[in-house]
């Protein structure tokens, strides 16, 4: 009988994301460089081998699993892995499976994901604008993930844009992204530029846009409950009262939220990162290789990991210069 995942400071595990590939179709200038050079594939984790690993995690006690990347959407047979996770669905061991993807697959796979089980979709978008899209995301093009949006709620499935905050380039969509979701009947939250990847400590300055700000402009057109639920992250969320929408922001800069954090995060590799603002890791893939058929010593591992789940993150902009910068790339963790 497995126990529970319960870190050192209380806190229940039971929400895994894991990133089945560090490579995407866009290159956004906040997460990776134009010349990425990405893992060889021998070194991922197999179909199968994820399969395992979250089965684990499913046994003992992850609730709520979140596929990322790069763009999950993008790694080949994908499918097979999310049908995979059905099986979970089906027999009420894992009560969500979702997925944070850019948007330019989801035409070809909406209705396959929902036939998996899946109900809602994270689609990230910074801009409706054709010209800044393709600028933010270099490789991107903005009517194709349009058609990703359309063909998602067609297939029912739920859909959350998630808009990176970015002073200077989308400060002056903050109501038009408000009204296209209102319209569209998405919820929308956005997220505080974090110092990740491989741009100049100068440049991400620039581009930080705090949301205390963007918060206090949308409380210049509408009224705004705060709202108390929380999903265990980052996230916190309020309601405008003149249309009943639900906005959130992760503010992982501006707040501290780790006393309530729920998850950990799985690299395609098999690297479990206990807190997203700390280096530490367990790699996880030689239990899982080592000993094919016998979970016990990977059940061990994870054990041995979440007791070094740290307390909270370092990250910090007051000092004017980002401390706790992380080398890693968002597409390394899975944001
Ligand atoms: N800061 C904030 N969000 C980021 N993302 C990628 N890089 C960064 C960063 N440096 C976001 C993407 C997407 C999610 C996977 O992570 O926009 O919403
Ligand atoms: Fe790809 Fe998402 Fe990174 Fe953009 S932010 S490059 S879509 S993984």
């Amino acid at each position: 009988m497995n126990t529970p995942l319960i870190d050192p400071f209380q806190r229940a595990i039971t929400y895994l994301r894991v990133s089945v590939t560090d490579r995407c179709d866009f290159r956004c200038v906040y997460c990776m460089s134009e010349n990425m050079t990405f893992l060889p594939k021998k070194e991922l984790l197999t179909l199968e081998e994820l399969d395992r690993m979250c089965s684990t995690f499913i046994r003992m006690g992850v609730k709520k699993l979140r596929i990322t990347g790069g763009e999950p959407l993008v790694r080949r047979d994908i499918m097979t892995f999310f049908n995979g996770m059905a099986r979970h669905l089906e027999a009420g061991d894992l009560e969500e499976l979702t997925l944070t993807t850019n948007g330019s697959q989801l035409a070809r796979f909406a209705k396959d994901l929902y036939a998996a089980g899946v109900r809602r979709v994270n689609v990230s978008l910074d801009t409706l604008d054709d010209e800044k899209f393709a600028k933010v995301t270099r490789w991107g093009r903005l009517p194709q993930v349009m058609r990703g949006l359309d063909a998602a709620q067609e297939a029912g499935l739920k859909v959350k844009l998630n808009a990176v905050a970015l002073k200077g380039f989308n400060e002056d969509e903050l109501f038009t992204l408000t009204e296209f979701c209102r319209a569209r009947g998405m919820d929308l939250t956005w997220i505080e530029v974090m110092p990740m990847g491989d741009l100049g400590n100068e440049d991400r300055l620039d581009q930080y846009w705090p949301l205390t700000d963007l918060r206090r402009q949308l409380a210049e057109r509408y009224t705004l409950t705060e709202l108390a639920e929380r999903t265990g992250g980052p996230a916190r969320y309020v309601r405008l009262e003149e249309t009943g929408q639900k906005i959130g922001f992760i503010t992982p800069l501006t707040h501290n939220f780790c006393e309530s954090c729920n998850r950990v995060r799985m690299t395609c590799t098999g690297e479990l990162f206990m807190c997203l603002g700390q280096e530490d890791m367990a790699d996880l893939r030689p239990a899982l290789r080592n000993h094919p058929g016998d979970d016990a010593p990977l059940e061990a591992a994870i054990h041995r990991a979440i007791g070094l789940k740290p307390k909270g993150h370092d990250f910090d902009y007051s000092r004017q210069r980002p401390d706790g910068q992380m080398s890693r790339h968002m597409s390394h963790t899975g944001g």
